[in-house]
């Protein structure tokens, strides 16, 4: 009963239309992006101001400050939106006694998350959550996972008029009722459509400009999807558009645990062959588990950057990596929370906490022998087995 309920829940949020789609700035905004209109603008530079979407990162993190200074320079290109980008920063007082905010609006640097990279002189930081989001109809959410529950709660009843969003964040919450993903949770709580975008992006190889790519993930409109690709990208990142949500933002979600299998491997010592082994079966785990949970995800999603792509660049440098061959290497003595203090000032791991509630996922379902990867993760991390549990199980069809 319990189990039927849960699955009505997941396929009912799978299937539940998305808030209706925004009415008049955002047909116009389609409009507006036509290559011909846009063209048309180019060419007299002009553009009524109602018309011009106004963008608002929410989230200043060290991806969040990457993505503010991609659509920063965008903004400042594309006729059909406003030259400004709203940030919003969780305000800290830095060790010198100043705050984050005033020295981002000062220097146009995220000193603490993004050091020696200027985020263009048209991000504004705003250290008030609704005011950085009162006047925007384009919300690009990017905290650690962890604190988007808070968040929504504090924006619920604050978002009116047209306005569409895109998560960047990878990460889950668990419900009574089981797994929301963080796309869902903004759109209900907002009610507001919601695309993702993930991809292979280590944010500080993107803050340089090195070519990466990514992965929209969208449920209805193609059109919006499209407005986002064109806010996000660059010759350095190029954006492709899927319509799959659910798998783009599981995707983004599930390789963080596999990084964190990849980092035991690495602390270990235990070799390539062993990595690209843990690799492949936790890429397996993803799609096994995001079938399960979505029947709706296709396959050709894990061949996208959102995919294959992302394991392979997180289990090679990602911070979760990181931080989980630090632990092994301590034996499983030292725990997470201090090695993430410790190895990361500030930026959050998100791998540890996707492995546990994977895990309740799992347990709930009565799946934990269907992933023991998922599973082997999440008990390395309790102390409950020792990192050199990663390779000690019987792989189980899923
Ligand atoms: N960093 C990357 O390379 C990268 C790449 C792709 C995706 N992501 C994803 O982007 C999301 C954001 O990560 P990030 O790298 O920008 O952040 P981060 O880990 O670098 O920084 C942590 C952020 O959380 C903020 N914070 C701390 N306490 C808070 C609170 N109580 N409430 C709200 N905010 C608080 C901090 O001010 C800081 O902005 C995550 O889901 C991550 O998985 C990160």
């Amino acid at each position: 009963m319990r189990l039927r309920s849960f699955f009505f829940s997941i396929f009912s949020l799978s299937r539940s239309p998305s808030p209706s789609l925004p009415s008049s700035r955002f047909s116009s905004l389609s409009a507006a992006m036509s290559p011909a209109l846009e063209k048309s603008r180019q060419g007299n530079g002009e553009c009524n101001d109602d018309l011009k979407s106004k963008v608002t990162v929410v989230g200043s993190g060290n991806w969040g400050s990457v993505a503010a200074k991609l659509i920063a320079s965008n903004a400042l290109k594309l006729p059909s939106f406003h030259d400004e980008v709203r940030m919003w920063v969780f305000e800290e007082v830095l060790p010198n006694g100043e705050k984050l905010t005033d020295i981002i609006n000062k220097t146009n640097e995220n000193v603490k998350y993004l050091p020696g990279i200027k985020l263009g002189r048209n991000v504004v930081a705003d250290p008030d959550l609704e005011n950085a989001v009162k006047e925007a109809n384009m919300l690009v959410f990017v905290t650690p996972h962890q604190f988007m529950d808070g968040i929504c709660k504090r924006l619920d009843g604050k978002i009116t008029g047209d306005v569409e969003a895109i998560s960047l964040v990878k990460g889950m919450e668990v419900k009574k009722e089981g797994p929301c993903m963080i796309s869902s949770l903004i759109s209900k709580q907002l009610g507001i459509n919601c695309c993702v975008l993930m991809g292979a992006n280590i944010a500080n190889e993107i803050a340089v400009e090195k070519f990466s790519e990514a992965t929209v993930g969208y449920r209805e409109s193609r059109e919006i999807a499209d407005t986002w690709v064109q806010l996000f990208s660059t010759p350095y990142f190029m954006v492709t558009p899927v319509h799959d949500v659910e798998g783009v933002e599981l995707c983004g979600t599930l390789k963080n645990v596999v990084a964190i299998a990849a980092g035991f491997v690495d602390g270990l010592e235990m070799g390539n062959n062993t990595k690209a082994a843990i690799m492949r079966i936790g890429l397996r785990e993803m799609k096994a588990l995001s079938k399960l949970l979505f029947p709706s995800v296709k396959d050709s999603t894990f061949f996208e950057s959102c995919g294959v792509a992302d394991v392979i660049t997180t289990c090679l440098g990602g911070r979760n990596r990181r931080v989980a061959e630090a632990y092994a290497k301590s034996g499983g003595k030292r725990s997470f929370d201090e090695l993430e203090a410790e190895m990361l000032q500030g930026q959050k791991l998100q791998g540890v906490s996707t492995a546990r509630e994977v895990y309740e996922v799992l347990n709930h379902c009565g799946w934990v022998e269907m992933f023991p990867l998922f599973s082997t993760v999440h008990q390395i991390c309790t102390g409950r087995l020792q990192p050199e549990a990663i390779v000690q199980y019987r792989e189980h069809k899923a």
